[in-house]
């Protein structure tokens, strides 16, 4: 399964991804990487409310790569699942 396509009727019920081993995010898991150890990190990349920069805004970060299922999107109607 590791490496392999995952199937899409997995991917869309949470509780079986997170079985076959999804690893539900937190800040925790984005500063794995961004961090000031990144040879990408710029400690001004983010604005805060207040105005101050910050290398890594959790918030900001997880609605810039955020992908939400449309609404009313069925994705088990579509037949190109497995
Ligand atoms: C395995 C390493 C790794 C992890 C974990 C990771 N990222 Fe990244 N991310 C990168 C790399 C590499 C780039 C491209 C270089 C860059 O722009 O910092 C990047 C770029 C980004 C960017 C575009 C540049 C920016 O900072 O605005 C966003 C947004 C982002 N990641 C969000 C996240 C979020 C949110 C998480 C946690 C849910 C996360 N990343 C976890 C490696 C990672």
């Amino acid at each position: 399964m590791r490496g392999g396509i995952i199937a899409k009727k997995i991917m869309i019920d949470q509780e079986l991804a997170v079985s076959k081993g999804l690893v539900l995010q937190s800040a925790e898991v984005c500063t794995t990487c961004h961090n000031d150890e990144s040879p990408a990190w710029k400690p001004d990349r983010y604005t805060l409310a207040d105005g101050s920069k910050a290398g890594f805004d959790f918030d900001q970060a997880v609605n810039a790569i955020a992908h939400p299922v449309p609404e009313g999107y069925d994705p088990l109607a579509e037949g190109e699942a497995d």
